[in-house]
């Protein structure tokens, strides 16, 4: 059995105390790799929203130990009213949730910790904060590892999908749905991580993925470290690519995939799901089942984050825009479940709803 490769990183972990998070920025990557230890809820929702830590599973992940380091960090402080505990949990979980609307694994794993702390208040009087703080740390390690797990069986699973012949492998990727954006080796990337181990010639090109180049200095950054052959092009290109080249797959992670299958994942999305379909290219979207919102009946009921204007304005590092023109900055889009050829989740693959 060829050697499974593991996270090559920590994308996101608790400090030694438990009374604190500690990320790896990826704002400043590919420039430096720099870890930033957040120990306030502001300096917590501060990161989420700059996307310093980012990515749909990670977010659920970071939400899991920024609860366990806030309770941690009450019950160091004497914290002695289990009342006031779980109050201020609930008033952190909203505080968390709110950053980021779309990606519906943040809300799952917050909702999840809430659920485990009244869950544990109810059975254990008297209340002991150094006992509950302890209680949630283990819950969220328990989330990271299912998330770690979640990546593995994406990727053997979505493996299968991926034509054997010829024997070499081109995909084209959007934004980044890799070990960076989860706590794992990612959920796209997945699948190309266990074929660049079992020695498939593979390549894969990366959409840059406007306007915050997580493809570009994500995506292309980790493939690269790995000794991925990556190939970066502007998002513009994907028709041309397609259209030159053959391409065997397209690969894509979600934010939020609707009880039909509708599926929120990065702006750009989208047009490369009809582009795809117009190519022949099979469109796979690959996603934890914490991904999976039941409660959203189809892509119009998803909420899609709308970012700053001074991303679009300013997003290469110089005014790009005059100033009397508007701009629109949806942070994802929705692709019909018509346009998705099928859903590899950590259970199996999806080919249509019910
Ligand atoms: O705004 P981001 O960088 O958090 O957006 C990330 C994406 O859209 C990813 O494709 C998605 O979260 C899946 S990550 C496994």
């Amino acid at each position: 059995m060829a050697l499974e490769p593991s996270p090559p990183f920590t994308t996101v972990r608790p400090t030694r105390d438990g009374r604190g998070v500690v990320i790896l920025d990826q704002t400043r990557l590919p420039q430096a790799e720099t870890e930033v230890t957040l120990r306030t809820r502001a300096e917590m929702e501060e990161a989420i929203r700059l996307l310093r830590v980012r990515g749909a599973p990670l977010l659920g992940v970071m939400g899991a130990w920024a609860l366990a380091a806030l309770a941690t960090e009450r019950a160091a402080h004497g914290m002695t009213d289990g009342a006031l505990q779980i109050a201020a949990l609930r008033d952190d979980a909203e505080a968390l949730r709110a950053t980021r609307p779309t990606a519906v694994n943040l809300g799952w794993a917050l909702s999840r910790m809430i659920e485990h702390a009244a869950a544990a208040l109810s059975t254990s009087p008297p209340f002991d904060a150094a006992s509950l703080a302890e209680q949630l740390r283990a819950e969220a390690a328990e989330i990271h590892d299912e998330d770690r797990e979640m990546c593995r069986s994406i990727g053997r699973h979505a493996l299968s999908l991926f034509p054997t012949e010829p024997p070499s492998l081109t995909v084209l990727t959007h934004c980044n749905a890799g070990a960076l954006a989860t706590g794992g080796i990612g959920t796209a990337l997945s699948p190309l991580y266990l074929a660049h181990a079992e020695g498939r010639s593979l390549k894969v090109f990366a959409d840059e993925t406007r306007p915050l180049l997580q493809g570009a200095r994500l995506t292309a950054w980790e493939l690269a470290r790995a000794g991925v052959d990556v190939t970066v092009i502007a998002d513009n290109m994907a028709g041309a690519l397609m259209a030159s080249t053959r391409v065997d797959a397209v690969v894509v992670g979600a934010d939020r995939i609707a009880a039909n299958g509708d599926t929120a994942n990065k702006i750009g999305t989208y047009p490369l799901a009809v582009l795809a379909r117009r190519h022949g290219v099979p469109f796979y979207v690959l996603a934890p089942t914490s991904t999976l919102d039941p409660d959203t009946p189809d892509g119009a009921g998803i909420p899609i984050e709308q970012r700053s204007e001074g991303e679009i304005r300013e997003g290469m590092g110089r005014r790009t825009v005059p100033h009397d023109a508007a701009t629109w900055n949806p942070a994802f889009d929705v692709t019909p479940a018509d346009l998705v050829t099928a859903w590899v989740t950590d259970q199996g693959v999806i080919r249509s709803w019910p």
